[in-house]
C-alpha cells in the first residue's frame, strides 16, 4: 500500500473511534514491517484517564498478535471526525513507540488529507528518550 491509501485507511477508521466526551476523533494506520496494516482509535471512559490514544490501540492490536517490528504509522484526528489539522501524537504514545521502534529510522506520518502530511523520525518526536537498552 502507497502511503497515500494508508492515510485513507486511517481515514476511513475515524467513524470508530468512541469518543462521547471529547467529541476528537483520531485514528492510526501502523504499517508493520511485514506489510500487515493495524488501524486504531481512540477509546474514551466516563473515568477519563482510562482512555485509550488511537495510537496505542494500533499498537497494541499489533503486538498482540505476536507484530513487534514496524515501518511507520499515519495519524489523523479532529473534532467531531472533520480533519482540519494535524494531530500530534501525545507523549505517551510516542513513549509508546519508543519501545518498539528504531528511532532513526521508524516514521510518524501525521496528515490532513492523503496528499497533505508530514513526516518525522520518533527521534525528532522524541529527543533524549529512555527506552529498552536502558534496562539491560
Ligand atoms: N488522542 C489520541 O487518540 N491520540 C493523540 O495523539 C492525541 C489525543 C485522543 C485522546 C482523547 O480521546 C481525545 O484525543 C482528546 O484528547
Amino acid at each position: 500500500m502507497t502511503v497515500e491509501q494508508v492515510i485513507q485507511k486511517a481515514i476511513d477508521a475515524l467513524e470508530y473511534s468512541y469518543v462521547p466526551y471529547s467529541k476528537f476523533h483520531v485514528a492510526a494506520a501502523l504499517v508493520a514491517k511485514n506489510g500487515d496494516i493495524y488501524t486504531g482509535v481512540n477509546v474514551e471512559n466516563a473515568a477519563y484517564p482510562a482512555t485509550n490514544c488511537a495510537e496505542r490501540t494500533a499498537f497494541f492490536k499489533a503486538v498482540s498478535e505476536g507484530v513487534k517490528e514496524f515501518e511507520y504509522i499515519v495519524i489523523v484526528g479532529g473534532m467531531n471526525g472533520k480533519v482540519s489539522s494535524y494531530c500530534s501524537p501525545c507523549g505517551i504514545c510516542r513513549q509508546v513507540m519508543r519501545e518498539f521502534c528504531d528511532k532513526e529510522t521508524f516514521r510518524v506520518i501525521i496528515a490532513k488529507s492523503p496528499s497533505d502530511y508530514k513526516e518525522f523520525t520518533l527521534e525528532e518526536l522524541l529527543p533524549l528518550s529512555f527506552g529498552p537498552e536502558d534496562l539491560v
